[in-house]
């Protein structure tokens, strides 16, 4: 039976725990691949603009021996209104799997009931599950373990902070999330967190003693309109050396980037040296890569 990977919850904690440990074999073992997917080919449908998502699926697809349709939002029938349910079906008989980044997460729900093939959501304003995927990654990388330590994440309760709390419901480490009023994460995702996720008013009680901190931007994809109004809301939420005080002394830094430097995030400590943001990216490559093989091999 094929499987979607709509939210981090339609995979178990064994199936997480085991794509983390091949893709940092993948990550060893650079360059040297049996191309598995010879001839198997990922759709991608990509209503947001995208730099780390599309390019490292297209470059995990390619490594792997397969290839890539890349279809931009006014490429297909659906900018002219072709339901979702025709797109899917006729997409599914030309390709092995589609990866989609869209707002709703309603249309990656509907994409993958009516698609016989994986479907995979590359972000939508909901979820950003394959982003906390290979961030788990980087946090086992660096840190030699997830379940156990105090996970801080600082700013906006958005698509990126609902997959945390969806995989510290499902893995079971300790997240400290502090939110502005207003800009708390969806009720959705805090519904099935568990006693393990909290949210807090202070970015100081978040940070103290973590072992990981974590942000995004005030401002997703979708909402440029509300940047001043939330740069306003935020005040007070950023990642700076003040806040990092506070943390464990070898504190890993993470912003699944693009990022902001001087609103979520100081220069200093983005370039500093807690900072993994780099090796981060690199990541989501090898994670993708351990993805499409479990998906598709
Ligand atoms: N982190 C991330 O998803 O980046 P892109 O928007 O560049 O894909
Ligand atoms: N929260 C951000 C993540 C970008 C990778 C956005 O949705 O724009």
């Amino acid at each position: 039976m094929k499987r979607d990977i709509l939210t981090i919850r339609d995979l178990s904690s064994e199936e997480v725990f085991r794509l983390i440990e091949r893709a940092l074999e993948i990550k060893k073992k650079q360059g040297k691949t049996n191309f598995p997917l010879r001839g198997r080919i990922l759709g991608l449908i990509f209503d947001k603009p995208s730099t780390r998502t599309r390019v490292s699926f297209e470059a995990a697809m390619i490594r792997l021996g397969g290839g890539t349709i890349f279809l931009g939002k006014a490429d297909t029938q659906l900018s002219r209104g072709e339901p979702i349910r025709d797109t899917a079906r006729v997409l599914s008989r030309y390709l092995d799997a589609l990866a989609v980044r869209t707002y709703a997460q309603d249309t990656v729900e509907e994409m993958a009931r009516w698609a016989d093939i994986p479907v995979i959501n590359a972000l939508t304003d909901r979820y950003h599950p394959c982003q906390i995927l290979s961030d788990l990654m980087t946090v086992q990388e660096n840190k030699g373990k997830i379940v156990g330590l105090k996970i801080a994440w600082i700013g906006d309760g958005n698509n990126v902070a609902n997959s945390w709390i969806n995989a510290a419901g499902l893995l079971g480490f300790d997240l400290v999330l502090a939110c502005p009023s207003g800009y708390r994460p969806s009720p959705e995702a805090l519904e099935k967190a568990g006693e393990k996720v909290r949210i807090v008013d202070e970015p100081v009680e978040a940070a103290r003693d973590a072992d990981v901190i974590n942000t995004d931007v005030w401002a997703s994809m979708g909402q440029e309109e509300e940047h001043g109004k939330r740069v306003e809301a935020f005040q007070g939420f950023q990642i700076n050396s003040e806040l990092l005080a506070y943390c464990k002394k070898d504190v890993t830094v993470m912003h699944c980037l693009p990022a902001h430097r001087g609103e979520e995030i100081s220069e200093d400590v983005l370039e500093g040296p807690y900072s993994v943001v780099f090796d981060q990216s690199e990541n989501k490559m090898h994670m993708h890569q351990a993805l499409l093989e479990w998906l598709l091999a």
